[in-house]
This record gives C-alpha cells, sequence and structure tokens, in this order.
C-alpha cells in the first residue's frame, strides 16, 4: 500500500516506519520544513498546506501528531499547545483524506479519553471520560469529521502507555529506578495501560491491513496492571527493589493536575476489537514488554 505517515520523526512513527517499509508498503512522510530526502513531502499544518501530489495513488495516511504530553507543566499555553497541535494537524489532514478520496485515516488518540476509569475492564465501546485528557481526545477524534462524512475508513487509534527502549515514558522511570527512586505512586491500585512499542507498531499494521477495522480501537496490551504491579516488574526489570511509595498529595502538590491526570488515574483498557479481528500480541504481560524494551 502505499501510505502517507504525519508525526513520522517521533517515537511511535520512526518504528512505524520503519515496519511498514519491511512490510513492503511504500511510505511518505510529511514534513513540518524543507523536503531533505526522496519520500518526503512538505506540510504546514497551521496553514492547512500541502505539497501537491502528495495524495497521488495514496491508500491511507496515518497521523501521529503532537507535543509531548508529559514533558512539560500544564500551563494554560502548553495546554493550548497540546490541543492544537493534535486538533489543527488532523483536521487538515481529515479535509485532505476528503478532498482526495484516500480510502483510509488512522488518526491518533489516546486511552486518555475515557478519563479515570477506575477498576472496571473497558473495551472501545466505553463512555469518554472527565478531565483535560479526555476532553483533548474527544476533540482530536472530532477532527477527524471530514474524512468520515467522506466515507473513509477511519481508525482512532487510543494508544496507551508505549513502553519503548527508545525513551517515552521508559526514558524518565528507568533512571528512576535504576537509582533506588521506583515507588508506587500513591495506591498503586490505578491502571496503567501499557503497551509494548512492537504492538503499538503491529496493532497499527494490522488495522491498516485489514479493512474491516473501523472507528476506535484501544492500543494496550493485553493482560493491564495496575500501577503497584507495573512499579515490581520495572523494578524487577532493571535489577532494583522497589523503594518507598511516592504519596498521592506529594504528586499533586508538585505536578497539579497533570499528575492527578497521568499518575493518579488510569484505565484498565482491554485491546477488545484488535483480539476480536485475530491480531496476534507479541507481549502478553508487562515483564515481557519490559523485558524487550529494557533487555532481561
Ligand atoms: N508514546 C505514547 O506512550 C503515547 C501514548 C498515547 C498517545 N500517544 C500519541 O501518539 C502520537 C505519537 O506519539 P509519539 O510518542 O510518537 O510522540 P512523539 O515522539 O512526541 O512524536 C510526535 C510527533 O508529532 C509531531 N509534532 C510535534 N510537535 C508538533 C506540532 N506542534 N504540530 C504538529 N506536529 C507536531 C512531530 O513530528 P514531525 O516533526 O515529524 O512533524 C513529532 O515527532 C502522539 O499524538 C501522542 O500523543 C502516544
Amino acid at each position: 500500500m502505499r501510505v502517507v505517515i504525519a508525526g513520522s520523526s517521533g517515537l511511535i512513527g520512526t518504528a512505524l516506519v520503519s515496519d511498514l517499509r519491511s512490510a513492503g508498503h511504500d511510505v511518505l512522510r510529511l514534513v513540518r520544513r524543507a523536503p531533505a530526502a526522496p519520500d518526503e513531502r512538505r506540510w504546514d499544518p497551521p496553514a492547512g498546506r500541502i505539497d501537491d501530489g502528495t495524495f497521488d495513488g495514496v491508500d491511507a495516511v496515518i497521523n501521529l501528531n503532537g507535543v509531548g504530553i508529559a514533558d512539560r507543566p500544564w500551563s494554560g499555553s502548553r495546554k493550548q499547545l497540546i490541543r492544537d497541535s493534535r486538533t489543527v494537524p488532523t483536521e487538515v489532514l481529515a479535509a485532505a483524506v476528503a478532498d482526495h478520496g484516500v480510502p483510509a485515516f488512522l488518526s491518533g488518540s489516546a486511552v486518555g479519553y475515557y478519563g479515570d476509569a477506575g477498576g472496571k475492564a473497558i473495551d472501545e465501546t466505553a463512555p469518554s471520560g472527565t478531565g483535560f485528557l479526555a476532553e483533548v481526545c474527544r476533540e482530536w477524534e472530532a477532527a477527524t469529521q471530514k474524512a468520515q462524512e467522506a466515507g473513509a475508513r477511519v481508525v482512532l487509534l487510543r494508544t496507551g502507555l508505549v513502553l519503548s527502549p527508545a525513551g517515552g515514558l521508559l526514558g524518565t522511570l528507568k533512571p528512576l529506578f535504576k537509582a533506588f527512586l521506583g515507588g508506587r505512586l500513591g495506591s498503586g491500585t490505578q491502571y496503567q495501560p501499557w503497551i509494548s512499542l512492537d504492538d503499538e507498531v503491529g496493532g497499527i499494521r494490522f488495522a491498516l491491513e485489514h479493512d474491516t477495522i473501523s472507528g476506535p480501537i484501544n492500543l494496550t496490551g493485553p493482560t493491564p496492571v495496575t500501577n503497584a504491579q507495573f512499579t515490581k516488574a520495572l523494578a524487577s526489570a532493571v535489577g532494583r527493589p522497589t523503594s518507598i511509595p511516592v504519596p498521592a498529595f506529594a504528586i499533586k502538590g508538585v505536578l497539579g493536575a497533570m499528575g492527578e491526570e497521568m499518575l493518579l488515574s488510569g484505565q484498565r483498557a482491554i485491546p477488545a476489537k484488535l483480539q476480536a479481528a485475530g491480531y496476534q500480541f507479541r507481549h502478553h504481560a508487562v515483564s515481557e514488554a519490559l523485558a524487550a524494551a529494557i533487555g532481561s
């Protein structure tokens, strides 16, 4: 298939481009600067501009844009950027998919859509929750509307916490755990919807290649764990004991709403649609995903 990817320089995008190419797909990358390679096409999301000819013969567009959610404190302007860097590019791509009759649009989202879902197992039929992240995810998903109206197959990639050797969550946590600073967060009963990078990429390629899949899909590992279980598994993967728990009041005091939504809340998200469609996970248990990301 000929596939256009936006956000291809990121953690997921870099791995996805390489996986799709190994599987024989023809990948074009949208870049927000002057193109420097034959497979790059320029776009400017705020201006709504994309190089002419980019969508000729294209079978699918994959959208993985957005500034980091946990990179900086959630000031008013940072929250606006978190929102705009997702909704604006998504609207631009959805309009392009509609205008050029691209058959499929796979667009980013996150399990944050469900808000703080407690201990109940949730599949893709669960309602959206409350909080900033849930609000952003709803707007991000709604920004695909033009593609949906044009009849494209739209897949909403509700991604969990991606466990990767290249950074992301583990890039922050691994050094802390190695320095004997890895303790459970708050009560530790909140779920942490992890997924290995291999399965994130594998799940996206599976959705690309199976045109029976549409709408939201949870990209999360098949065996969800609580924060306490995750903490134990990560400590064991780095060969350290767990340290004393970090109290919830300290997390809220230092990080405010960001700490509350990102660290003290969670979702016991089940990848029901991928499993029903026959996707075979490479990493079933968090310990397997951590071993793949960190080395055992
Ligand atoms: N990693 C996770 O655990 C996780 C979990 C849930 C959801 N997600 C979502 O999945 C998507 C990809 O995640 P990732 O971990 O690969 O993210 P990432 O490494 O931060 O990469 C995101 C990409 O977005 C593009 N981007 C950055 N700022 C932008 C802006 N202001 N406007 C438009 N595009 C911008 C960049 O690509 P270019 O420079 O190539 O344009 C960047 O490489 C994101 O939307 C993220 O929120 C990730």
